[in-house]
């Protein structure tokens, strides 16, 4: 980077918004929807984040469609959800913030057993959590589900949403469609990277065409699946390049791993093993603590961990771009404005403690008291929430 670091308290542009700073709330999943729908407990969540701060916060998480998610205590975008988003958006708003959807298909990472409806994935697949099969998603499939992303955008937009937020990543739908191991397809959505790259473009060209400049498009793209066989940087840049050549998005939020297969990645620090398996009924129980270890294992947590692979892909791309994973006070804000990144988002830090931006503002010594032991994770099979503090 050349010229002063930007300040991470000013205000900045983002595609057709403006936002009060550079800090902003990434996707948790927040499970305060019983009934699929936004609840008060969802509006309140995000009301008090917006008065911590933050400069954007982000619903976690909207599915596109019933089949697309992880439990079907999740919202679906649908009409019928608009009311409740409206309330939502405006009691942000109220609170000085913008506000976001994170919207995306969760693939083969869909409880089945929950949803009542088949998981789809790019490939044929055997599905541990309903104990059934993965369908490989058909063509029309294909083309019902990049319509969705685009109608989704639209609800977003007519709920008085800032942004979407289009998941590609953590080996949900379209990140399963950019592994190489995940999709073994033989037609042009699958083989080369081109072929595995287009669901990604065609959804975000579909929610763009939906859109146009109304809201912001930013998309979250692995930057590594963080498994054997799996997407590689090398590979997401190449993929990060033909979105923006494609147009389609404002920002790139930039993540790592897989939500099916290497979960910790995402986040490093402890597995939460005991936690996570006390969450299921037996037998389950014990298989997760018997088994759990492999598919949680833990990965040693430090402050910006993302940073090294991001770092590539700030070098290579125009597009303002999210630096995400451990930012934690001034020292990480500041790091990320340095290293050129346009904004940087927080998730555990601020489930924590949702008054952090403001504190740091006005004592720059604050950092986040969170100690990434990660058992916030299972809470969201009830009501997500950090576990040090409610
Ligand atoms: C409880 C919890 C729920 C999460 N739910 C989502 C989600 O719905 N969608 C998503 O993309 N990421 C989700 N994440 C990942 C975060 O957005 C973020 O990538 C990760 O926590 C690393 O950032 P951090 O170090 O600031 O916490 C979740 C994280 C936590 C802790
Ligand atoms: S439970 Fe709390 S302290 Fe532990 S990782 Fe989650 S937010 Fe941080």
């Amino acid at each position: 980077m050349t010229g002063n670091p930007a300040d991470v308290f000013a205000p900045a542009k983002l595609g057709p918004i403006t936002l009060r700073n550079r800090l902003i709330k990434a996707a948790t999943f927040e499970g305060r929807t019983p009934e699929a729908l936004v609840s008060d407990d969802l509006i309140e969540f995000h009301r008090r984040t917006a008065a911590g701060g933050v400069a954007m916060t982000t619903v976690a998480y909207c599915a596109v469609a019933p089949e697309g998610r992880t439990t079907r205590k999740q919202i679906w975008m649908r009409p019928e959800a608009v009311a409740g988003l409206r309330r939502l958006a405006e009691a942000v708003h109220a609170e000085g913030a913008a506000v976001s959807a994170q919207i995306g298909h969760a693939g083969p990472v869909a409880n089945p057993a929950s949803t009542r409806l088949p998981a789809l994935g790019p490939s044929r697949r055997f599905n541990p959590l309903g104990m059934t099969a993965t369908r490989a998603a058909t063509r029309a499939d294909i083309d019902r589900i990049v319509r969705a992303h685009a109608e989704a955008a639209l609800l977003a937009a007519e709920s008085g949403f800032d942004a979407v937020e289009v998941h590609l990543g953590h080996n949900y739908l379209v990140s399963a469609f950019l592994s190489p191991r995940l999709n073994r397809r033989g037609d042009e959505y699958g083989g080369g990277l081109a072929g595995r790259a287009r669901l990604a473009r065609e959804v975000t060209r579909a929610v763009r065409d939906a859109v146009g400049d109304r809201i912001a498009i930013l998309a979250k793209l692995n930057m590594d699946d963080g498994v054997r066989g799996g997407l590689v940087p090398e590979e997401s840049l190449q993929v990060a390049a033909w979105l923006e050549e494609d147009g389609s998005l404002d920002a790139i939020e930039l993540t790592a791993g897989s939500s099916l297969l290497n979960p910790m990645y995402l986040f490093r620090g402890d597995a939460p093993l005991k936690d996570f398996a006390a969450v299921f009924p037996q037998p389950q129980r014990l298989g997760v603590r018997l088994l759990g270890g492999r598919l949680l294992r833990a990965y040693p947590y430090r402050d910006a961990y993302l940073l090294d692979d991001a770092r590539a892909f700030r070098a290579a791309l125009r597009t303002p771009l999210v630096l995400l994973g451990g930012i934690t006070g001034a020292a990480t804000m500041d790091l990320a404005m340095r290293e050129g990144f346009a904004f940087a988002a927080m998730g555990r830090a601020l489930l924590m403690e949702p008054d952090l931006p403001d504190r740091v503002r006005k004592d720059r010594t604050v950092v986040s008291a969170c100690i990434h032991c990660n058992r916030c994770m299972p809470t969201t099979y009830r009501r997500t929430r950090c576990v040090l503090v409610e």
